[in-house]
């Protein structure tokens, strides 16, 4: 068992390294390497993250690895190669005219990968299936170049996919880390609560980022940890955010933006309440309170409190009023 292991690690860093090998030094993986760089990468960090390119053919992969000795069908296990469905027994290529995204372990050894596809097409990013080496929901995309960096500053960024993630290292942000797909699980935040004392989410600005942060945010409470959102504008990605704006104005956001969850939700709900009504007015403040009575620590909630009845010009008193109505009926 522990060689089949060691060869499944081998059989993936040949891979990675036969994937980055195309992209950056062969005719093939010319038009890979032109997508990544006009998507505004280096070469340092085309290097650093070992990025690579599956060309479009069915054999590629199968023939460089199987001339290494690797059976297809351990091959398959592992994740590397399909079995043909009508033709049991045949193999081909899983990754095919993709970029590849190597997915390293916490000790850095490569377990999987991640391929986009190169422009539009589906499904946009097809990633290794569960192996015995690669358990998505257990491992966080860079965690091993970023946990000392999460450790030093006591903060972990968890943004939502690998290109945002990249460029956030190549703007000197080297403390972020992604999930691999959106719904964080509890191995995933118990190894953030590990390293960091704050676990900020800077997810899309699209509703599905937005369900991904309160939903994670979930997640994070249940394993005893610390989450903060902060919103980037006009619905862009940490990745376009970063070459439109720079690091200086994802920092800006990261540190003064950042917010509890508490305060993002309520944001949310101000943000799709009728304000100008009179109404409208009520309603917010009744469902803003209801939100805030959900919060576990007295003085927290006061604070809360205390800004809405600042804000919205109704005494604390009556606030705490309707907290305690809303709050006493049966859910
Ligand atoms: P997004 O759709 O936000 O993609 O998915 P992106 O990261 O911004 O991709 P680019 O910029 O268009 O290249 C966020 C993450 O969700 C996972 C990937 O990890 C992706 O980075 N995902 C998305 C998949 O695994 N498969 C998909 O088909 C789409
Ligand atoms: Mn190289
Ligand atoms: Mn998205
Ligand atoms: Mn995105
Ligand atoms: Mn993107």
């Amino acid at each position: 068992a522990a060689r089949r292991r060691k060869e499944l690690f081998q059989c993936h860093d040949l891979a990675s390294k036969y994937y980055h090998h195309i992209l950056v030094n062969t005719e093939a993986g010319v038009p890979a390497l032109k997508y990544l760089r006009e998507r505004g990468l280096t070469l340092t960090t085309i290097e650093e993250f070992q990025l690579g390119y599956a060309p479009n053919r069915w054999d590629v992969l199968t023939n460089f690895l199987k001339r290494r000795g690797f059976q297809e069908k351990f091959l398959e296990q592992a994740g590397l190669l399909s079995e043909n469905g009508k033709q049991p027994g045949r193999y081909y290529d899983r990754f095919r005219g993709r970029v590849m995204f190597p997915i390293h372990d916490g000790q850095g050894r490569v377990i999987g990968f991640g391929g986009r596809i190169l422009g539009k097409g589906e499904p946009k990013y097809l990633n290794s299936p569960e192996t015995e080496l690669f358990q998505k929901g257990r491992q966080l995309f860079n965690l091993n170049r970023a946990r000392q960096h999460i450790r030093q500053s006591g903060k972990a960024i968890l943004l939502e996919g690998y290109m945002d993630v990249i460029t956030a290292h190549q703007f000197g942000i080297t403390n972020a880390v992604a999930a691999l797909g959106t719904a964080l699980t509890q191995d995933q935040a118990k190894i953030l609560k590990r390293n960091a004392d704050e676990i900020l989410m800077m997810y899309d600005g699209d509703p599905a980022g937005q369900k991904a942060a309160f939903r994670n945010s979930e997640v994070i409470l249940e394993v005893d940890g610390n989450p903060r959102v902060a919103v980037l504008p006009d619905g862009l990605d940490p990745d376009l955010f970063l070459h439109q704006y720079g690091a200086d104005a994802f920092r800006r956001i990261a540190e003064e933006g950042s917010m509890s969850i508490t305060a993002f939700k309520l944001q949310v709900l101000r943000n799709s309440s009728q304000l100008s009504s009179h109404e409208g007015l009520v309603h917010f403040l009744s469902q803003a309170v209801q939100l805030i009575g959900e919060v576990k620590s007295p003085i927290e909630r006061e604070t809360y409190l205390r800004d809405l009845a600042g804000e919205f010009n109704v005494s604390l008193e009556s606030l705490e009023k309707e907290m305690k109505m809303v709050s006493s009926f049966p859910k």
